[in-house]
């Protein structure tokens, strides 16, 4: 059978406790980590090990985590996104409910590689339950003295606070978190400086989603090589993939990174509701561009998906059977985004409600023959004219629906031309 590194925990009675963790082998590869390891080969074991972001971007780990000044005399900072608003996505809560323990030690390990006494987890304001657990374990983990001054009975100290979010999706962007943890409203900052350099009040900070930092420990432990040959050639180990939608099996599954997407759907999914044919499929996230069935042979790994012009972002799979409405859906992830916009950016904040209403008169039976090509105008203007990517989230998945489903839509501007006598208006709102 194939091998598990985190998933396993997920049927185990109780693994979100310390003695159940222990019981499993946690809190082993720390403590030999503090006796015989440098931070310096901390980081670059996981470096080596081709760990890569596993909270959108990608971005290989160990090289994060190699930018943090070594002659700073600031404060370093370790924070770690439990945000995970992007709709699709769901793992990192399986995470936070049964490998708590695990997430600990991987956030031991990556802060004493950078140097850092302080960590934050930022979870999401609507992960009550979640949020109440990570509490009371940190408060486990620092009466054992795994936590706190001279974790383990060596000389680095280390705690954990977690800080809860008021639910908006900007906020797990990153810097925009940086902002909210301040105490700020959360609006992203322009970049540079990464927050590497210049971070969370003003120091050096790293900041890695809840998974990414959830493989740190097997890594430790069992090298680089190891987890790195789990993967494929530029993206290590295995990661969870959370599908949804319209499949027999929905779930977490975590599988080799480079596992083929029909794969995921047809047999760890158990395949299309009803025995129904597919539409299409999302392949990480709703901010991801969509894929047509002829698309699914496609391996899930970020280069992978950006040669198809597509991408894993958080590897939240949704599917959708013949019967879906396309221009609903896109309706539905465009008024997401509209509502998300943090409004600090013209073309993002003014894009996503033109789009939604556009969207929303098609939806009617009131499309105007113009709308299908301000659809694309609208992202065009959108994309990558903004501080943060959540413009992009809404530009790409237009730009994708409308390329790939364009008779979906066309067939919502009714023959007649109805609401043509509204065109003039429309194109003056919209230029
Ligand atoms: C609008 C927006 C929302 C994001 N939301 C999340 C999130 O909920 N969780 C997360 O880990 N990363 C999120 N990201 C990505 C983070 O900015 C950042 O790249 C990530 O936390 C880095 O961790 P990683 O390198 O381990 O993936 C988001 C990015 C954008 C642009």
């Amino acid at each position: 059978m194939a091998e598990k590194i985190i998933s396993k925990f997920f049927d185990i009675r109780d693994s979100h406790t310390i003695d159940v963790y222990m019981k499993h082998g946690g809190y082993k590869t720390i403590q030999k980590t503090l006796k015989k390891m440098k931070p310096a080969a901390v980081i670059d074991e996981v470096l080596k090990s081709n760990l890569r972001g596993l909270g959108g971007a990608g971005f290989p780990a160990g090289r994060k985590w190699s930018f943090i000044p070594k002659d700073s005399s600031k404060p370093k900072y370790l924070i770690v996104n439990a945000d995970e608003s992007e709709p699709g996505t769901f793992k990192d809560r399986y995470i936070i409910d049964h490998f708590t323990h695990g997430l600990f030690e991987g956030i031991m390990l990556a802060a004493y590689a950078i140097g850092a006494h302080q960590c934050f987890i930022y979870i999401r304001g609507e992960y009550v339950r979640q949020a109440e657990r990570l509490v009371k374990e940190i408060e486990a983990a620092r009466k054992r003295g795994f936590l706190g001054e001279g974790i383990f009975g060596s000389k680095y100290d280390l705690d954990i606070v977690v800080h809860r979010g008021a639910g908006a999706y900007i906020c797990g962007e990153e810097t925009a978190l940086l902002e909210s943890l301040e105490g700020k409203k959360g609006f992203p900052r322009m970049k540079p400086p990464f927050p590497a350099i210049e971070g969370v009040f003003g120091c050096p900070t790293i900041v890695n989603n809840v998974e990414t930092i959830a493989y740190v420990p097997a890594i430790i432990e069992r090298g680089a090589k190891w987890f790195a040959d789990l993967g494929c050639e530029r993206s290590g180990g295995l990661r969870l993939f959370g599908v949804s939608g319209h499949v027999n099996k929905p779930g977490v599954y975590e599988l080799p990174v480079g596992t083929p997407l029909r794969e995921i759907i047809y047999n760890h999914a158990g395949g299309v509701l009803n025995g129904k044919g597919l539409k299409a499929v999302i392949p990480g996230g709703s901010s991801s561009p969509i894929l047509t069935p002829d698309e699914i042979d496609v391996n899930m790994d970020c280069d992978s998906l950006a040669e198809i012009d597509a991408m894993l972002g958080s590897a939240g799979v949704i599917v959708m059977d013949e019967d879906t409405d396309i221009v609903r859906a896109l309706y539905v992830v465009t008024r997401f985004y509209r509502h998300e916009s943090c409004g600090q950016c013209t073309p993002c904040r003014e894009g996503t409600g033109w789009a939604e209403r556009i969207l929303k008169r098609m939806l009617d039976g009131h499309g105007r023959p113009e709308d299908i090509d301000n659809l694309f105008r609208i992202a065009g203007n959108i994309m990558g004219n903004t501080i943060c990517p959540l413009g992009d989230a809404v530009a790409l998945p237009l730009k994708s629906y409308i390329t790939k489903f364009r008779e979906d839509f066309e067939k919502r501007i009714p023959v007649d031309g109805a609401g043509a006598s509204k065109q003039r208006d429309s194109l003056m709102l919209l230029n």
